[in-house]
């Protein structure tokens, strides 16, 4: 088993961590917010992650998981680094990796002889060799290595995917590196890719980019069902059972957001760009997801007769996809941004996110209760999946929305249960 140390205590780092200690090896996870190290120390999770907290209860009771202040204190005596901090959008779409490169100035001169720095932050291609050459200016010893190890894990289901993954991609351009990292992974259920830095950093951005582009595509096929009067729901049916195109990630919605699709599809775009590419696919990838938003918010101005100035808008679902408390670029409050833009009162509800959607939007109100957020609404905008939306009482609904008008931006209703209870209904391509 080995000594781990890892940087960064989100929903990447925070993940790895556990599921390593949970795998037998010794971790120490660093974060520079000292306020969720206290917090982590006590096994208070944050994030809403199925069986994180148990697998933090774990590893704090068998002392293989240990939390510090900071990356240098983490990486001090650590065979394997892994780096999971954030690599958020930077100017002109570029990934900004400022964070990693701090990180990787911070642990560079207490690396020990023979410690791997693996990258798991989403970087470009190229940034291996980059970490590696900063790794040397500041100070590290020659016998450090790099490796790149993107995530694939879903928030919601991050635990599962981490010890059950679809694949685990290494890029090492050292062999005896790339052994050594497949390693630490034997016990997990499922298969490892061994490849070069540069083809791993592009898996994941091609990976991010293709399932961007299948919901934008199930999203221009939405709204040509709805042009000519066929019904998504069956036409995504029929799809999916082609093994070749499956059901996942063609639920037409509200378009893609999150912490992820938004910044590594602008990135992936940079790179191309950098190497003289159009990439005019991806640009429509993108555009379309932009002219998503424009259609839901169009259907929310519809409902109320086509002006939103003064009109009061109940919004259900606030995080960017259902089961997670991140909102993080959600589609939901982008869209509930352009409907107080554009003079309407907004009451929103959530079942996990509410706390935090509280004060994140001037002028959205938040609301503890589902009905209440219906209070004296003109119209209801289901713009999360939240399984619960499906079993509330609408006749409750009913009563206490005068507007008795729906816009389901995500297809969890039933358009002809709701048309009986008297509520005008508009989803996505149906
Ligand atoms: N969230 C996802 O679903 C997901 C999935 C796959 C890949 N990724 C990628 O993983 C990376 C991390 O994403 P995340 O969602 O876990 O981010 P996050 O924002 O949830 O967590 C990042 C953590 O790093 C800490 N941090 C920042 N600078 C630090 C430093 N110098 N030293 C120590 N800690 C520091 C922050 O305090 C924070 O706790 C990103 O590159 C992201 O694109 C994310």
């Amino acid at each position: 088993m080995s000594r781990v140390g890892v940087v960064g205590a989100g929903y990447v780092g925070l993940t790895t961590g556990a599921c390593l200690a949970h795998l037998g090896h010794d971790v120490i996870v660093g974060d520079i917010d000292a306020d969720k190290v206290r917090r982590l120390t006590k096994g208070d999770v944050d994030v809403l992650e199925e069986g994180l907290p148990e697998l933090v209860a774990e590893g704090l009771a068998t002392r293989r998981l240990r939390f510090v202040v900071g990356a240098a204190a983490a990486a001090a005596d650590a065979e394997f680094v892994f780096l999971c901090v954030p690599t958020p959008e930077g100017e002109g779409g570029d990934a900004d990796l400022s964070v990693v490169e701090a990180a990787v100035r911070e642990v560079a001169p207490v690396l020990p002889p023979g410690a791997v720095l693996v990258n798991k932050s989403t970087v470009p291609v190229g940034s291996s060799g980059h970490v590696g050459r900063l790794l040397r200016a500041a100070g590290a010893v020659p016998e450090v290595g790099v490796a790149s190890n993107p995530e694939f894990l879903r928030e919601g289901t991050a635990v599962r995917d981490f010890l059950s993954p679809a694949r685990v991609v290494i890029g090492a351009d050292d062999p005896t590196v790339a052994v050594r990292v497949s390693d630490l992974y034997r016990d997990v259920q499922g298969p490892v890719l061994v490849t070069s830095t540069a083809s791993a950093e592009m898996v994941k951005y091609a990976s991010n980019a293709f399932l961007a582009a299948k919901v934008s595509f199930v999203n221009a096929i939405a709204n040509l069902c709805e042009a000519v009067n066929a019904d998504v729901r069956e036409v995504t049916l029929g799809m999916g059972y082609d093994p070749r195109i499956g059901f996942e990630f063609l639920h037409p919605g509200p378009g893609w957001g999150g912490s992820c699709f938004p910044k590594d599809t602008a990135a992936l775009a940079r790179t191309a760009a950098r190497v003289g590419d159009d990439f005019p696919m991806l640009a429509a990838v993108i555009a379309t997801n932009r002219e998503q938003r424009d259609r839901v918010v169009g259907k929310v101005r519809d409902a109320v007769g086509g002006d939103l100035a003064g009109r009061t808008v109940a919004a259900w679902g606030l995080t960017f996809k259902a089961n997670t408390n991140d909102l993080r670029d959600s589609p939901a409050i982008d869209i509930a941004r352009r409907l107080l833009g554009e003079g309407a009162t907004v009451r929103g509800y959530d079942p996990a996110g509410g706390e935090a959607a509280r004060g994140l939007l001037p002028g959205l109100e938040v609301l503890a209760d589902p009905y209440e957020a219906c209070a004296g609404a003109d119209v209801l905008c289901v713009l999360t999946e939240w399984d619960e939306f499906r079993w509330l009482d609408y006749e409750r609904v009913a009563t206490v929305l005068p507007g008795r008008a729906i816009v389901d931006a995500r297809n969890v209703l039933d358009p002809a249960a709701m048309r009986h209870l008297g509520f005008t209904y508009r989803g996505i391509g149906r």
